[in-house]
């Protein structure tokens, strides 16, 4: 297992260039289900999460071509033949995105086999919201042997509101719609951003949908739909946490290549600690600043202060001058990193869904171990103005969702190198 050795101190100073969402790629990938004809998606990060989408696709008899290079970061899928419409756990539960293939392969095949993805690191996670939905349209659903098993004729259109806001539910639901018979609403949708870009792709392709990015989403079911050229949108989470190194490493970091359109609260909150931040149609200046003030957050859904955040931004509040209160409303246990934090000298208390960020607490370099995603990127960013240095275990979960970070944080002056685990030869 790789890990991160990391020499805190340097302030960040130049031009990082933010990659395509990782997050708006999964759904676009699984898209590809709906149709007979290639799919061709631009701007694809080189992550693990899209390689383990590849393998997923490719399972079910999809062609799927991935190319990464300086200009290109492009896939073309092709899912002429669906010959085997099944997500296994053994991929599933590397990766619980995995289950939007349930909605494109009932709305194509007529049926699915996807793996339940089970608890995972940041709570329980349940996926009811997609079955629910599924069934409103008249897919026949039954859970055995830890899969759920769909089957239905053509989906009819229907009315569904969803009890809770959920991203990957609204996308799900979205693309079964889509070749439903008939109208279908949706209501208490999400308006993340990578939902509209879905829907963007989804109307390229031949699809109905109006409202995509607002809370009611209409979908005009169509008999088939075709293949489609689009440009995955860039990476907001990536883009907010090099914004927040920037910040917290008094540096001076122009973020190139992002959409600050998806950035608005964090960019209220970095004003409210005191960091200035300059945009222009497609990038987002930060200057740092020693003299951060201490801001609360609550976690929300989009346009709200992203989850996906909440670890990061708990890292620049142990610099603020103040205490922070930091509430997540959107998982019940999203607060591993705040353990691996005090290890390097942070003062956090947590107290049920708050975290209770003591300021002005000098870090030092300790081992710590990434336990999800955003958790990783929370240390990294920590590491960077801590004394001495960090060694961070289990960067796999980084790999999932974030292009080269150690390249990209080098390039700007982070000291970071990684060390890959050299095994015992086997006698
Ligand atoms: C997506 C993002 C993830 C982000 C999260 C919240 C992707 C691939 N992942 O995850 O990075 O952290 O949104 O912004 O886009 N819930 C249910 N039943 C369901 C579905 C969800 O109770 O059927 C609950 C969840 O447990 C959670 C809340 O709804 O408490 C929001 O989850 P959801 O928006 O579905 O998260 P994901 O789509 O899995």
């Amino acid at each position: 297992m790789d890990k991160f050795v990391i020499r805190g101190g340097n302030p960040l100073l130049g031009t990082v260039r933010i990659s395509g969402a990782k997050n708006a790629a999964l759904p676009a990938m699984a898209a590809a289900l709906l149709t007979e004809e290639p799919v061709i998606l631009e701007n694809i990060p080189q992550v693990r999460d899209i390689e383990t989408t590849r393998r997923l696709l490719s399972a079910m008899g999809a062609e799927v071509e991935l190319g990464y290079g300086r200009a290109q970061h492009r896939t073309t899928i092709s899912c002429r033949r669906v010959s085997s419409p099944e997500a296994s756990y053994e991929l599933v539960k590397t990766m619980r995105a995995s289950t939007l293939v349930l909605g494109p392969l009932l709305a194509r095949c007529g049926r699915a086999r996807v793996s339940l993805p089970g608890g995972c690191a940041i709570g329980a996670r349940p996926i009811d919201l997609h079955i629910k939905g599924l069934e409103l349209l008249g897919a026949k659903i039954k859970q055995e042997h830890g899969y759920v098993e769909a089957s239905c004729r053509r989906l009819r259109g229907a009315e569904i509101l969803f009890d809770k806001i959920t991203v990957t539910g609204t996308e799900d639901l979205l693309m079964a719609a889509t070749l439903a018979e008939g109208e279908s609403v949706l209501q208490n949708c999400a308006r993340e951003p990578e939902v509209a870009d879905l829907a963007s792709l989804l109307n390229k392709m031949g699809a109905h949908i109006e409202g995509a990015g607002t809370a009611t989403v209409r979908v005009k079911g169509v008999g088939e739909l075709h293949g489609a050229k689009h440009r995955i949108i860039p990476d907001r989470i990536e883009a907010a946490t090099f914004l927040i190194a920037g910040a917290l490493t008094d540096g001076d970091l122009n973020i190139a290549a992002c959409d600050p359109d998806h950035l608005g609260a964090l960019l209220d909150k970095l004003h409210e600690v005191g960091i200035s931040t300059q945009r222009t149609s497609d990038s987002v200046r930060v200057e740092g600043s020693r003299n951060l003030k201490a801001a609360d957050v609550v976690t929300e859904e989009y346009p709200g202060f992203p989850t996906d955040l909440q670890a990061q931004y708990m890292a620049l509040a142990t610099q603020a001058d103040g205490t922070s209160v930091i509430t997540e409303n959107i998982f019940e246990n999203r607060f591993m990193h705040a353990l691996e934090l005090v290890r390097m000298g942070a003062n956090i208390k947590i107290e049920g869904r708050r975290a209770v960020v003591g300021g002005r607490s000098p870090l030092s370099g300790a081992a710590v171990l990434a336990s999800d995603l955003r958790a990783s990127a929370s240390l990294l960013v920590a590491a960077l103005v801590a004394d001495g240095e960090t060694i961070i275990d289990r960067v796999y979960h980084i790999d999932r969702g974030y292009e080269n970070i150690e390249e990209k944080m080098r390039a700007v002056g982070a000291q970071i190198r990684r060390l890959g685990e050299i095994l015992p030869k086997k006698r």
